[in-house]
């Protein structure tokens, strides 16, 4: 297994001791994962490492089970299978910049993405190698920011790595190309883009408006014979979706259309789509009366829209019934992406 050494906090017991308190602080789950014990032969003691803040923990616990321990600070050969980025930077980093540090990250097929706070991206390079270490095929790691801009581009600063960010996302078996400097993705969405895909049947003609890339049409084509069109302003997006399509199997057929959601719906007529997914959370709802038009009886609309603790809609009236509602993603605190199943009734 690849391993590295690190400096981690720990706790140092009589060598006689080492065994019993090793299973005293695994039963606990005070031992930092994937670590080995260090035996100094010559002054007789055993360091083991400790998970960072238990360390004074652990030497009180040993205590309470007659095993004198003390608390110190070593060098260990660490696995780096089921480590946390953050462990790799105890030692080089300070503390309060370890604390403040991201617990997750997105990976978005070769390219990893976290969400550094401003004033810690001085520290990229060290943190981008970290979680190309521990994220096994990593190339190139960016910090974002917030996304801006009509194609929701995510502002991005490159931590480390080489090339561009362009790369293939396989999401339950689909290829996808995206650049994520170009268009927008988000790869913590692949189960919601799965998720609607199983609903179509065969036969649907479907309105993807906000495509992106396209995920929800390339999951759709992909196991149905349904038409979908995919509507998006950003021309990067429709590129890699055109791409995308050369990378895939589908069954179902993909028409792109280059447009803002606007123009397109201005040369839609009524009742033509069993089914339209609408997202762009923060405008998504402002597009419900076009789309009910457009939809046709008994079809649905899959809205995503933003809410705060409570849904952005409740109840509906005149001919729609809202038929599900789900909280999909935490957008930021106390702010949700909702999913919205609407259902189109005559
Ligand atoms: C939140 S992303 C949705 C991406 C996609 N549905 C997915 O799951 O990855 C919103 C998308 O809407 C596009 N967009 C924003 N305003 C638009 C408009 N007025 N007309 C067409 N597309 C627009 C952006 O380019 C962006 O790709």
């Amino acid at each position: 297994m690849c391993s590295r050494s690190i400096v981690a906090p720990c706790v140092e017991v009589e060598a006689q001791y080492a065994e019993k308190a090793l299973l005293v602080l695994r039963s606990l789950g005070y031992l930092l994962p994937n670590s080995k014990a260090r035996s100094d032969k010559s002054r007789g003691v055993v360091r083991l490492p400790i998970l960072e803040g238990l360390s004074a923990r652990a030497v009180s616990v040993l205590g309470e089970h007659g095993i004198p321990a003390t608390e110190c600070v070593g060098e260990f050969e660490v696995g780096l299978r089921g480590l946390q980025y953050v462990d790799l930077l105890r030692g080089t980093l300070p503390e309060h910049v370890l604390r403040r540090l991201p617990r997750s990250y997105q990976l978005v097929g070769d390219v990893a993405i976290v969400h550094l706070p401003d004033d810690l991206l001085v520290y990229g390079s060290v943190i981008g190698e970290a979680i190309a270490r521990v994220a096994k095929g990593v190339r190139v790691v960016y910090s974002s920011s917030i996304t801006e801009g009509e194609f929701r581009v995510r502002r991005l600063v490159r931590l480390w790595g080489e090339g561009t960010g362009e790369t293939v996302h396989v999401e339950y078996g689909i290829k996808m190309v995206v650049d994520v400097e170009k268009v927008y993705f988000n790869s913590t969405l692949s189960y919601e883009h799965w998720r609607v895909s199983e609903e179509v049947v065969d036969g649907e003609r479907i309105l993807d408006l906000f495509s992106g890339i396209g995920p929800y049409s390339l999951h759709i084509a992909s196991k149905r014979r349904a038409t979908c069109f995919a509507v998006d302003s950003n021309p990067w997006a429709a590129l890699y979706l055109a791409r995308s399509i050369t990378l895939n199997k589908l069954l179902g057929r993909i028409v792109i259309v280059v447009s803002g959601v606007d123009d397109f719906l201005r040369e839609v007529s009524s009742d033509r789509f069993s089914r339209v997914i609408v997202d762009l959370p923060h405008r998504s709802l402002e597009y419900l009366e076009k789309v009910m038009t457009v939809l046709s009886c008994g079809g649905y609309a899959h809205i995503y829209a933003l809410g705060g603790e409570e849904p952005p809609v409740k109840d509906l009236e005149g001919g729609m019934s809202l038929v599900e509602v789900r909280r999909v993603l935490e957008y930021a605190p106390r702010k949700y992406i909702y999913g919205l199943k609407i259902m189109k009734k005559c």
